[in-house]
């Protein structure tokens, strides 16, 4: 845990998020949304359904297969009791959390949901694919959000039925740690989608922050570039991955260096989002560092994959340069 956050249990759903009234829309977070789809169980889409159930909201997973499901449910079921064991959460709220979620072993068991949020690997072929399957079994007034870290909002909001009903709701990582959320609207967003998610970003205990639906959105506009020119550090031989990890921990009072921040993000999610930015910018000031392609290329994407800029698979990670 990097910070003091605790999620706070809610076991009913009378006692969420009251109708709230923003600029004259009423929003009704807590009330319209009871029942959560999440598409995608990995370090993300685990996280997100771990903080949703422990809201006090329903929540079905999906994942290509229910062996990834069950890894993800096995993930949160971990992370819940780390919390207890930390004291950030009681046993009774871990087990309310767990008989929350089930797995969704296909899109058709997301009829019933009123928000669906995809987080799936960050590829918009594979997002938009699994939009244009999604949407048919939706309920008509159901929202649909996307976890994406760099995708245009409103370009993923035309593959759907629904762009006015579709939103940008990016969280940070690990979900149930990181206090920022990002909202993102589109261009056909509509006002009572944008404050329903606001208020139910805040019933999950989160703190808002709004980005124009530009490449990357702010966090990650700021971020990511930092993380490359890490990488070119390493690339042109300036340091080790030890020493420019270490200089930016204690130079730059950074909680984790460049390298193991892009390690704990995932070196696909990296590329992705740097080749978003230099394609959706067109400045070269982007482009993606060659090294960071080599090391996405040769499957070493970082912790998920025990390997990347750090070998995990000893006792304790070992740099790989
Ligand atoms: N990693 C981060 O730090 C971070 C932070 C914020 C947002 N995000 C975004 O969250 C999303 C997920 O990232 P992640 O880090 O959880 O990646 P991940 O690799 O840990 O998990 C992605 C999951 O998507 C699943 N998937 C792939 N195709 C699918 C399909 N067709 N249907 C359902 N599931 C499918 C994979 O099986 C995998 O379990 C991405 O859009 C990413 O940009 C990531």
């Amino acid at each position: 845990m990097r910070n003091g956050f605790t999620p706070q249990p809610c076991h009913d759903s009378r006692d969420r998020t009251e109708a709230t009234e923003y600029d004259g829309v009423s929003a009704e977070g807590g009330d319209r949304i009871r029942r959560v789809g999440v598409i995608g169980a990995g370090q993300m889409g685990s996280g997100i359904a771990h903080v949703c159930a422990l809201a006090g909201y329903e929540v079905k997973l999906n994942d290509v297969s229910v062996e990834r499901c069950e890894a993800g449910l096995a993930t949160i079921n971990g992370n819940l009791a780390r919390q207890v064991s930390s004291g950030k959460i009681g046993e009774e709220a871990r087990q309310s959390a767990l008989r929350l979620i089930s797995a969704a072993a296909s899109l058709e068991e997301m009829s019933d949901v009123d928000l669906v949020i995809e987080s799936a690997i960050e590829n918009e072929e594979v997002k938009r694919k699994i939009l244009r399957e999604l949407c048919p079994h939706l309920s008509p007034d159901a929202i649909v959000a996307t976890n994406t870290s760099s995708i245009s909002i409103t370009r993923l909001a035309s593959v759907s039925d629904r762009p006015e009903r579709f939103i940008g709701i990016h969280f940070m990582n690990p979900v149930p740690v990181m206090e920022l959320v990002e909202l993102v609207r589109g261009i056909a967003t509509e006002d009572v989608t944008f404050e329903t998610a606001r208020a139910f970003v805040t019933s999950l205990g989160k703190t808002i922050a709004v980005s124009e639906d530009f490449p990357a959105f702010m966090v990650n506009r700021i971020l990511l570039p930092m993380i490359n020119e890490a990488i070119y550090t390493l690339y042109e031989g300036v340091g080790t991955v030890e020493a420019i990890d270490t200089a930016m921990r204690l130079g730059a009072r950074h909680p984790m260096g460049p390298l193991e921040l892009a390690d704990f993000i995932g070196l696909d999610t990296c590329l992705s989002i740097m080749q978003m930015l230099y394609e959706g910018l067109a400045d070269s000031k982007y482009r993606p560092c060659p090294l960071l392609v080599k090391y996405v290329e040769a499957g070493w994407l970082g912790r998920k994959a025990q390997r990347g800029f750090y070998d995990y698979r000893g006792e304790k990670p070992v740099p790989t340069r």
